[in-house]
């Protein structure tokens, strides 16, 4: 192998060259501002209006249910705070998982110390929302409940449409999922569903570029924005916007979503899973259905340590970074999963995409086996 092997994907994604071409046409095409009244923000408008309404169809959703936001992170902010300022006269309750992403739990533990109370629905063993143990937190104070579709760290998929049966019941609850993993791994039309409020989106993780989200807002709903300004994104996201992020975001939803069925090659997944499996003191984070994920670690040696031998030979895996922000008395998403503080610092992520070989992973398990070999000696 003479080139490296990137299995981040997760992570991150590397920009589509179809893409890529979109953005800067885009920028070297579009000098008007979209909110100008002359021919040149008329013109950015009308493209604006074209890339909402692509993102729109191909979410299913209506044109003026899609906010542009600056990326997932911003996407969840909005979703969360936005409701919980709309809503904190009905009640101040929300529930999230016990393994979201820090851009929900952090946003929901601020709102915690802005007097909103928090409750976490627990997990089980392979990291998927325990149904019945979440439907007994709801509480007539509840306004939002936030669950993830897909999980960044194991892979595994959430019960989207047990949870929407569950708040059938309670129609005045915003349900917000953060589909940021989602896309490729789960149809669209599994988590895009009526019951579903809002939706966060992240371009980069779709091939493209960094810096453009996508917040689905269910028509009705109301939440307050977080940036207040010229009122752009029907007065929820004022600022002006990003155009070449929104255009070449709508492109590059369109050519992944064409990929939906082959995302990920899912035998070279089964592959990686079975033979990481025989070895051991190897333990298998992800659940056996994971997506494009497979999280992993070698009892006794820390995650960092592996990556980091990894990228000696030019391979590039993650370990669960978002420990690094995590304050000493929270558990960790596995450790919510039931695993014990040591085995969850063991944790690598390996993440794969359509640009991934069967030949790369065969060459990870060659390199993996020589790791093994010598950091058990250690
Ligand atoms: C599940 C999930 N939510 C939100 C985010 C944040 O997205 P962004 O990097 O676009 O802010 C990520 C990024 O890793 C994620 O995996």
């Amino acid at each position: 192998m003479d080139k490296m092997i990137y299995l981040d994907n997760a992570a991150t994604t590397a920009v589509e060259p179809a893409v890529l071409a979109s953005y800067m046409e885009t920028t070297k095409r579009l000098v008007g501002n979209p909110s100008s009244l002359h021919n040149l923000g008329v013109v950015s408008n009308r493209i604006l209006n074209k890339a909402r309404e692509q993102v729109a169809e191909l979410l299913n959703a209506k044109a003026d249910e899609i906010i542009f936001t600056s990326g997932g992170s911003e996407a969840d902010n909005l979703a969360i705070k936005g409701t919980a300022w709309a809503k904190k006269r009905y009640g101040n309750h929300i529930i999230i998982s016990a393994i979201e992403h820090p851009a929900v739990t952090r946003s929901a533990q601020w709102l915690e110390t802005q007097g909103f109370e928090l409750d976490y629905a627990p997990v089980d063993h392979d990291g998927k929302v325990i149904v019945e143990e979440f439907a007994k937190l709801i509480k007539p104070e509840t306004i939002l409940v936030s669950i993830m579709v897909v999980n960044n760290v194991v892979g595994s998929a959430q019960p989207i449409k047990k949870i929407a049966a569950v708040l059938e019941d309670y129609p005045n609850i915003h349900f917000h999922v953060d589909a940021v993993q989602a896309l490729g791994k789960v149809a669209v039309e599994d988590f895009m569903i009526d019951r579903v409020d809002l939706a966060s989106f992240s371009a980069h993780k779709f091939h493209g570029v960094k810096g453009v989200g996508i917040l689905y807002k269910k028509e009705g709903r109301v939440i307050d924005p977080l940036i207040h300004g010229g009122g752009q994104e029907m007065g929820l996201r004022s600022t002006t916007e990003n155009m070449a992020g929104i255009v070449s975001t709508a492109k590059a939803l369109r050519l992944y979503l064409e990929k939906e069925k082959d995302c990920y090659d899912k035998k070279i997944r089964d592959y990686l899973y079975e033979q990481l499996g025989t070895y051991e003191n190897v333990t298998l984070f992800s659940p056996e259905d994971t997506k494009n994920i497979v999280a992993f670690g070698i009892k006794g040696i820390r995650g960092e340590v592996l990556v980091h031998a990894f990228e000696e030979k030019e391979i590039y895996i993650s370990t669960n970074s978002a420990c690094s922000s995590r304050k000493k008395t929270e558990k960790s998403p596995l450790e919510n999963m039931g695993y014990s503080p040591e085995l969850a610092e063991t944790i690598v992520r390996v993440s794969l995409d359509y640009t991934n070989a069967m030949a790369e992973i065969e060459h990870f398990m060659v390199v993996f086996n020589l790791l093994y070999k010598k950091l058990s000696k250690v």
